[in-house]
């Protein structure tokens, strides 16, 4: 595993994300940025006319770096204008999971524009997940 970038490097991405956020329907605009195998990639919610096709920012983050090529999740954040941050949804916890070599070494960190601040490990959101070992 690569070094965590800083965690500042990575709030501050997600904060400029949430700026990219196609959230027309909800209004709830949110900002991923993720380091996986040392490199960052960003997300940010995608909605849809069609509101069970909206993409949230955490899937959107993942895909790119799974993309690219990188199989390693290393750290996390998510920007929201909730107070408190609001963590990541349950779909979005299971695809984490499925680049996590270590949950317990995976921090998510969900922030806002104000600066309030919440932090759990990736095993803390996803206890006891599928990881997929289960499977023949
Ligand atoms: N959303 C995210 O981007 N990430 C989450 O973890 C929770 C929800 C998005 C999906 C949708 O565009 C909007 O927030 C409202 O649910």
């Amino acid at each position: 595993m690569t070094s965590p970038a800083s965690s500042a490097a990575l709030e501050t991405r997600a904060l400029a994300a949430q700026q990219r956020a196609y959230a027309p329907y909800s209004k709830f605009r949110v900002g991923a940025a993720l380091q996986m195998n040392g490199e960052l990639f960003d997300g940010a919610n995608i909605e849809n006319a069609s509101y069970g096709l909206c993409m949230c920012a955490e899937r959107v983050a993942i895909f790119a770096g799974a993309l690219a090529g990188k199989r390693d999740l290393e750290a996390v954040a998510v920007c929201t204008d909730a107070s408190p941050p609001s963590s990541p949804c349950g779909a979005c916890r299971q695809v984490l999971l499925e680049f996590a070599a270590d949950p317990a070494a995976v921090t998510v960190t969900a922030i806002n524009p104000k600066g309030e601040r919440r932090s759990w490990t990736l095993a803390q959101l996803i206890p006891d997940g599928f990881s997929g070992r289960e499977l023949p």
